[in-house]
């Protein structure tokens, strides 16, 4: 069975750089590693899905320059359809990433991905409603997301919004996703302006080394995270997107979906990078922690 999923989202280059002290304004420190690495949260959670078999297209935006062209080629190999990711005049999305201390700090500059428009999508509204599922993020215009959500359910396409990185939803954009993905962060957030009785329906919300929280029929339920080395939670919340909106395809579960994200993620923080630890189907199969 192939399942075709569609994500509407950034494409960013992170710029990656490990040191042990963060400085403070007006302080220079030497650092330890630096690269780029392809990210992106759209782009990461086409990935994931793709690496465990899903066929996978994009719709976004990519700036004039060589980022631009590198990000494209990266996306290709990975065997995603980039026919609707459009190039635009200027910087392709970046992200500023420090590693120190186990942890990251990301300053996400939008560029291209904030050129995206509700024109293009509707131009291109068909990668929407010929898949199974539309997996869409925050780091592109709101009114591209709800552009996007309302075509997917006009069409009766299943639809995951990882609201990431948070900012103010409208009821309409909440009302629209099936399922809804924060962090424990971006849950707070959304609390403010919506209940738990009004998102419990749809609400996944990813705990790090806490695990994963889900309502089941109004009650709350905890599935625990994966014990592994961890090398780069970069991405984590990516992968665990990709992954489940497969499962989701291929009819899991809530709760099975919800375990199957959930090991693909903590595969992912093994390695470096957003994109390099995350899992195909075999990996996943063989892996138990
Ligand atoms: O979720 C991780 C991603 O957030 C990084 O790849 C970075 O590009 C930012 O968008």
């Amino acid at each position: 069975m192939t399942i075709k999923i569609v994500v509407v989202g950034s494409i960013n280059m992170d710029l990656v750089t490990s040191v042990k002290k963060v400085p403070i304004a007006g302080e220079t420190v030497m650092g330890e590693t630096f690269a780029t690495m392809p990210g992106g949260k759209g782009a990461n959670q086409a990935v994931a899905a793709a690496r465990l078999g899903a066929d996978v297209s994009m719709v976004g935006c990519l700036g004039s320059d060589y980022l631009g062209d590198g990000l494209l080629e990266v996306l290709k190999k990975e065997g995603i359809q980039m026919e609707a990711v459009k190039r635009v005049e200027g910087s392709s999305g970046t992200a500023s990433i420090i590693l120190s201390e186990g942890d990251n700090r990301i300053i996400v500059v939008p560029g291209a991905n904030h050129e995206m428009t509700p024109e293009w999508i509707e131009e291109n509204r068909k990668y929407i409603e010929e898949s199974d599922l539309l997996l869409v993020q925050l780091e592109i215009p709101l009114n591209c997301v709800q552009k996007a959500l309302e075509i997917a359910k006009a069409a009766n396409v299943k639809t995951i919004l990882n609201p990431a990185p948070i900012t103010k939803l409208s009821a309409e954009i909440i009302g629209a996703a099936d399922y809804i993905t924060p962090n424990e962060h971006e849950y707070q957030t959304l609390l403010e302006d919506f209940s738990t009785a009004d998102l419990s329906a749809k609400l996944i919300v990813t705990m790090g080394d806490e695990g994963v929280l889900f309502y089941k029929d109004g009650k709350e339920v905890r599935i625990p995270a994966q014990n592994v080395p961890v090398l780069d939670t970069t991405g984590a919340g990516d992968t665990f997107n990709g992954a489940l909106g497969v499962a989701l395809c291929e009819q899991m579960e809530i709760e099975e979906a919800i375990r199957f994200a959930n090991k693909a993620a903590a595969l992912s923080i093994t390695k470096m990078g957003a994109q390099n630890g995350m899992p195909t189907k075999d990996m996943l199969e063989q892996f138990h922690d």
